[in-house]
């Protein structure tokens, strides 16, 4: 495996999925027949969800709190936060992922387009800020309330809602040379989409992952690995 070639003047966006997390314990969305931690998606992550159930969603919540609490950053998390002390403003990375571990493997021009576990915002849109919160409830009663006094809910993009950073995320893949995708699938838009607008930008893209993504077709080069494995070699200064 030879390192990627980035030039002094390549700017790298990269865009991370589940898989980046695998290695760190965190099980990947649709490694399980669709069903997620024994939930189907749209009983825990649709705003219809919430409105019909909010205990069972923030039982669900909680728990992956939890699971987040307690894993590390893995050596692909830390590739990357490598990458970005040697790159600078040229490099912006944007995952999917709502863990930190990103984050605390030392990463920071980060966005997190799907939301982030360890914050809540006010259920009703106040228009306060998310607040940070990684509490594990074991009840709805437990939740704390958002200061207008409606209840919080979890800072998570649910499916059918907006993700969030649109408008920066757009403007960065417009002036990136490089597009590195990790670990995800290929299936939830618009992330799914990144890739092809990219490559209209005229960028080279790089798909790392154990199994081909559903748009595989769309970027320049495949390698095929585990995240953890690979990235290190991959991102080497060569
Ligand atoms: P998926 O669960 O759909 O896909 C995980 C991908 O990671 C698969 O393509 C695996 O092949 C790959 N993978 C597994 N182990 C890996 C490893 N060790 N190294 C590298 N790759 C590995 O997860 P995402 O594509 O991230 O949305 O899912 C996208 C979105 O759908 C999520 O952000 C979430 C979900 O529903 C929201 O929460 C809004």
């Amino acid at each position: 495996m030879s390192p990627l070639a980035i030039s002094a003047t390549d700017r790298v966006f990269v865009l991370t999925g589940a898989g980046v997390s695998a290695e760190s314990g965190l099980p990947t969305f649709r490694a399980s027949d669709g069903l997620w931690e024994g939930h189907r998606i749209e009983d825990v992550c649709t705003p219809e969800a919430l409105a019909r159930n909010p205990a069972l969603v923030w039982d669900f919540y909680s728990k992956r709190r939890l699971a987040a609490q307690r894993a590390e950053p893995n050596a692909a998390h830390a590739a990357l936060a490598d990458l970005e002390r040697r790159l600078g403003d040229r490099f912006l990375l944007c995952t999917q992922n709502v863990d930190d571990l990103h984050e605390r493997a030392g990463s920071l021009r980060l966005i997190h387009m799907h939301g982030e576990l360890k914050k809540s915002r006010c259920e009703e849109e106040c228009g306060r800020p998310p607040v940070e919160d990684g509490g594990v409830y074991g009840s709805l009663d437990e939740v704390p309330r958002c200061a207008c006094g409606a209840m919080l809910r979890p800072h998570i993009v649910f499916f059918g809602e907006m993700p969030l950073e649109m408008g920066l995320i757009q403007e960065e893949i417009r002036r990136a040379t490089l597009m590195l995708v990790v670990g995800t699938s290929g299936s939830v838009y618009p992330a799914a989409n990144f890739v092809r607008w990219a490559g209209l930008a005229g960028a080279r893209t790089v798909y790392l992952g154990p199994e081909r993504p559903s748009n595989a077709s769309a970027f320049s080069q495949i390698v095929e690995g585990r995240a953890g494995e690979v990235l290190p070699e991959l991102l080497s200064a060569g």
